[in-house]
């Protein structure tokens, strides 16, 4: 495709609902979107992976070990197995070994109990949604509130499901489409950390797409590209041919108060926009075995650090808990 990428400022910066707001209900639940949705989120963020019977489900990983229940049911014991999945060997229950309909009957459950222990309350009474039940979620609650809710969806493991015969480009470009979401204005940003696959989708959309970086390694695809060569400006350069922003992790842009790396600045220079992941309350304040809540002493600091990233000129931003990041955002 030859047409120029897009790189309309977005003002005010979007609050990404990440996994919902995971910081208070089980991730990936229609009840953690909707909660996100009523605290103001911009955008809920469905992480997707694929059942057997190639339908989009909102998991963070194709393992449904940690987040259901399905060590509790005695007819899909059988079903727990080992895999290599992006290099790393996996044992647990997979989504692609199971129907929509058998995944259906199972429940979701916190994956943090030590950390989040007040989500436990919630285990055992959602269902895991579908990426269409999540789109038409975000539609309701657009035309309930009069406000634009968007989705931003992340493909997981996109090679590994190639792999297994199982590719999602076309089919999540469809289920899109359907949903008349399929242009540069849709609210719709689609995010990966594989290369090949944003590649792959650029070629048949013009949905906006953003290149996830980590702090360290590369993609997990055939790319051979490290992280640390992809936020150079020769690497940012190379993003912007196929991407409309970047997803950095936040430490990549500043970590406390130590000095802020130049990636906010060198992305915009050439037209990348920058949502970075994940602000989260326990990263700054909480041994791990403490509770959560929204005290604004266990908060302060993930607010001081979204206030600086947002001085520093980012485009939007995931948090588990968007009520903090709306209020914060809302301040600035
Ligand atoms: O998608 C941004 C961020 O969510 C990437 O990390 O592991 O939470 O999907 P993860
Ligand atoms: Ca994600």
């Amino acid at each position: 495709r030859s047409e120029p990428l897009s790189a309309k400022p977005l003002s005010p910066p979007i609050v990404i609902a990440h996994r919902g707001a995971s910081g208070e209900r089980p991730e990936h639940t229609l009840a953690s979107y909707e909660r996100a949705i009523e605290q103001g989120a911009d955008f809920i963020e469905p992480d997707l992976v694929l059942t057997k019977d190639d339908v989009f489900v909102a998991r963070h990983e194709n393992n449904i070990a940690d987040t259901t229940d399905v060590a509790e049911h005695p007819e899909f014991a059988d079903r727990r197995t080992t895999r290599t999945v992006d290099g790393e060997q996996v044992t647990g229950w997979f989504t692609e070994d199971f129907t929509l309909a058998e995944l259906k009957t199972l429940r979701a459950k916190e994956r943090l109990p030590l950390l989040r222990p007040d989500n436990t309350e919630y285990d055992g009474r959602y269902e895991i949604p579908t990426l269409d039940e999540v789109i038409a979620l975000a539609k309701r609650a657009s035309a309930e509130t009069g406000r634009t809710i968007g989705i931003y969806p992340e493909t997981k493991h996109p090679g590994y499901f190639a792999s297994i015969g199982q590719p999602m480009e076309r089919r999540l470009v469809a289920t899109l489409k359907a949903a008349g979401w399929d242009s540069a204005e849709a609210p719709v940003f689609i995010q990966s950390f594989e290369v090949a696959n944003l590649k792959r989708l650029h070629a048949m959309t013009d949905v906006r797409l953003i290149q996830l970086l980590n702090d360290k390694g590369g993609p997990a695809d055939d790319s051979g590209l490290s992280y640390a060569g992809m936020t150079t400006p020769a690497g940012l350069k190379q993003i912007a041919t196929y991407a409309w922003g970047i997803g950095p992790n936040k430490d990549m842009i500043a970590v406390g108060d130590r000095p802020a790396t130049l990636l906010v600045r060198d992305a915009h220079a050439v037209g990348l926009r920058v949502h970075p992941w994940t602000f989260r309350a326990e990263n700054y304040f909480l041994p791990r075995s403490s509770r959560t809540g929204l005290d604004p002493r266990r908060h302060g600091r993930m607010d001081a650090l979204i206030r600086r990233q947002l001085a520093l000129g980012i485009d939007g931003f995931f948090t588990d808990f968007p009520v903090i990041g709306v209020a914060v955002r809302d301040m600035a």
